[in-house]
Order: C-alpha cells, then structure tokens, then sequence
C-alpha cells in the first residue's frame, strides 16, 4: 500500500535525540533539544510542580473532559502571566485565549486560524533563522513563508538595520512573526529600545504582529523582563496574537501546555474569534489534556507557590549563565581559534557557536557530543561534570 511513499529526512532537532540515543559512549552529551537539565545532567522537575501534583493527587479530581478551548482557570492565568492583570485587553475581556498542545500547538492552531481570515496577507514574514519548525507549521497551515535578516554573522549579533529594511519592504498588512524572547536558535534578542522601534515600524506598516513566546523567564530570568515586548505592542495599541508555552519555564515538556491568544477589538469581537478558534481545535484534536493545565493553574494561582517558582526559573536561567561564563573561560584558555565572547553576550536556553556543520559532524562522530547541524548547542545541556570535555572537544575541532 504505502510502496510509493519515499523516506523523510530525520527531524533536525529530535533527530539529535535519536542518535544520541542510540550512542553507547559513556561520554556522551545531548547538546540538541532545548530542554533543561539540572547540573548534574539530568531532567529536573520543579520544586513547585511537585507540590501541584501532590495537591491534584489530594483533590481527587475526575478525568472529564476539557471545554475545546481548555481550561478557564490555567488560560486566565497563563494570560494575566504574558500580559499583565492590568492589561487593557484582559481588563476590557476582549482577549480571546485557548489553551493548545505547548508552544507547537498553539503556533498550530495560530497560523490555521491566520490562513482563514488574515484578510490583508497570508503571508508570513520569520526571522532568518529561525525555529526550524516554524516553517512546516506555516506551510502546513496554508501560509506562505518568507523571511526578514536577523542574525548578522560578522557581528554574531542583531542585523537590526536589515531586519527593518526587509520589515519595510514587506507589502503593508503581511504577517510578522517575532521572538518574544530568548530567540531560537540565535540567543539574540532585540534591546527594549529596537523592540520600540519595531512597534512603530510594524505599526506604520499595518503588519501584523505575531509573537512567540516559548521561553518566557528563560532570557533574563525575571518573567516580567522578558514579557517586555509583548506589553510594550499591546500598549501601543497592536492587536497582536500571542502563543505561550510551560514547556520550558516550568519544565512541562512532555504534558503540553501552552496557550494561544488573540488580542481583539472589542469583547464582541472577542467572542466571534473564540467561536472560530473552537471551530479549528475541534476537528485537531477535541479538546486538551488536563493534568499539565491543572499544574500550572496551581502554581500561577497561588502566591506562594507563585513566588517560589519564580525563584525556580530564575535558578534555571542563571546555571545557564554560569555554563556560559565557564564555556568561554575554557575555550579562551584552551587557546581555541576564533573569537567567543558570544558564548557569554547571548541568552536563554541556546547559545549559536558558529561552528560549521563539519565541526558538527566531527563532535559526533569523534567525541559523541550531538548538536544541531547549525551549531546551536542547548547550554542546558552543559553542567560542571561535562564543560570542560565539551570545551577541549570544540577545540580540537576547531583547530583541526
Ligand atoms: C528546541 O528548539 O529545541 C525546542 O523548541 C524543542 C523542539 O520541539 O524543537
């Protein structure tokens, strides 16, 4: 039956996973996947997640379903979380919200809902690069995808200059597609004043804003630092859609929480939308599961549970600040060729090395230690038992 279907390629992120799965080497890293690790490499679950499940396993709650757009509880958290409790959207109850399988699910059911009615575009403008499955998920969506300069690679940094231009000459009315934070796979972000400027621009351009929020926390480890971008639009009047996800500032990975939002004009509106977003969901996936939502309504929804899991991501982004002081400290003594000040400047989850995918190839291959073929490294991979290793690795591959 299925003789004429051709073999795919290996998903460039979850690819990595498989093959250091499948690598015997007790050396090993997994450098790929963004996913947090403590600092003796191994997953961690948050402190006050555990709490949560041990009040959801008290209450002895039933299984039921779901409302298609989830639950009322964890969307109205997960909102006043991006945008602030006085946020005039939440205030005026013109945000319509459903809750979505993670970050990927609510980008899903965004650029399905984009593909129907975005009257002005269906097309949408990524950063270059980007996260690699923004592209799938916009073509599979009915949109076409084009792409504005981000990342300068002389400078490692910010091509804010080219970013505007390609922003510019983008047909007024397309669709923008905009890290919130912590961008992936780059780790460099736009400054509070760029992003000012983006909102004039954007809005000068009639464009749509669309922001992906994945790693909220996770940039500076301050949660209302790094909401910065998405308040600042919305103050500035953009009706802009938001997706958020749990996976990574409350290490939700494998239960799926995220949320999707659009700001609307007015909660009539508001309602209109909510009505075709239960349209969208229903035939995807009927409804969404409950335990991960039910978590991080217990956690947004309790003070003090609230406060100690800020105290939590701020402790996961600093490891990853003092993975990155120790990386550059040991290539710098190590006498690696190149310049890696990077390493330090950049933020969140990721750090993009510059490393070229035969150096890539050669880690593997030589030294069992898997990265995408960008040279994007997951810096939560790195911990004080494995640094140095990944360091003198680098440098051998480096120097040849
Ligand atoms: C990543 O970029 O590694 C994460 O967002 C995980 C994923 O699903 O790709």
């Amino acid at each position: 039956v299925w003789g004429s279907v051709v073999a795919g390629p290996p998903d460039p992120i979850l690819g990595v996973t498989e093959k250091f799965k499948a690598d015997k080497s007790p050396k090993k890293i997994n450098l790929g996947v963004g996913a947090y690790r403590d600092g003796n490499g191994k997953p961690y679950v948050l402190p006050t997640v555990k709490k949560a499940e041990q009040k959801l396993f008290e209450a002895k709650m039933d299984k039921e379903y779901l409302p298609i757009t989830g639950l009322g509880s964890f969307t109205k958290l997960a909102a006043e979380l991006a945008y602030g409790k006085d946020s005039k959207p939440l205030v005026e109850d013109r945000l319509a919200i459903s809750q979505s399988i993670s970050g990927t699910g609510a980008l899903r059911i965004a650029m399905a809902f984009l593909g129907k009615f975005h009257e002005t575009s269906k097309t949408i403008y990524l950063p270059t690069p980007t996260w690699g499955n923004h592209i799938p998920i916009a073509k599979d969506s009915g949109l076409t995808v084009k792409h504005y300069k981000y990342f300068d690679k002389d400078t490692v940094g910010l091509d804010f200059e080219g970013m505007k231009a390609d922003i510019k000459s983008a047909p007024d009315g397309s669709i923008v597609l905009l890290h919130a934070c912590a961008h992936n796979p780059t780790g460099v972000d736009p400054t509070e004043a760029q992003w000012r400027e983006l909102s004039d621009l954007v809005k000068e351009k009639k464009h749509f804003a669309f922001f992906d929020m994945a790693y909220q926390g996770f940039a500076s480890g301050d949660i209302l630092k790094d909401a910065y971008a998405v308040r600042y639009f919305v103050e500035q009047g953009h009706q802009i859609l938001l997706c958020q996800s749990f996976a990574k500032n409350m290490g939700l990975y494998g239960e799926r929480v995220g949320a999707v939002s659009f700001v609307c004009d007015s909660p009539e509106e508001k309602a209109k939308v909510d009505s075709q977003l239960k349209i969208i969901v229903r035939p995807m996936y009927s409804n969404p599961p409950v335990h991960g939502a039910r978590l991080v309504s217990e956690i947004l929804g309790n003070q003090e549970l609230y406060n100690e899991w800020l105290v939590e991501v701020k402790g996961m982004a600093d490891r990853i600040i003092d993975m990155r002081t120790k990386l550059y400290d040991t290539l710098v003594r190590l006498e690696t060729p190149g310049e890696w000040k990077h390493i330090k400047s950049q933020i969140g989850m990721f750090s993009f090395t510059g490393l070229k995918p035969e150096q890539v190839e050669k880690l593997a291959e030589k030294a069992s230690i898997y990265l995408t073929k960008d040279g994007r490294i997951s810096m939560a991979g790195l911990n004080d038992g494995n640094v140095e290793y990944f360091a003198e690795s680098v440098s051998k591959a480096v120097k040849g």
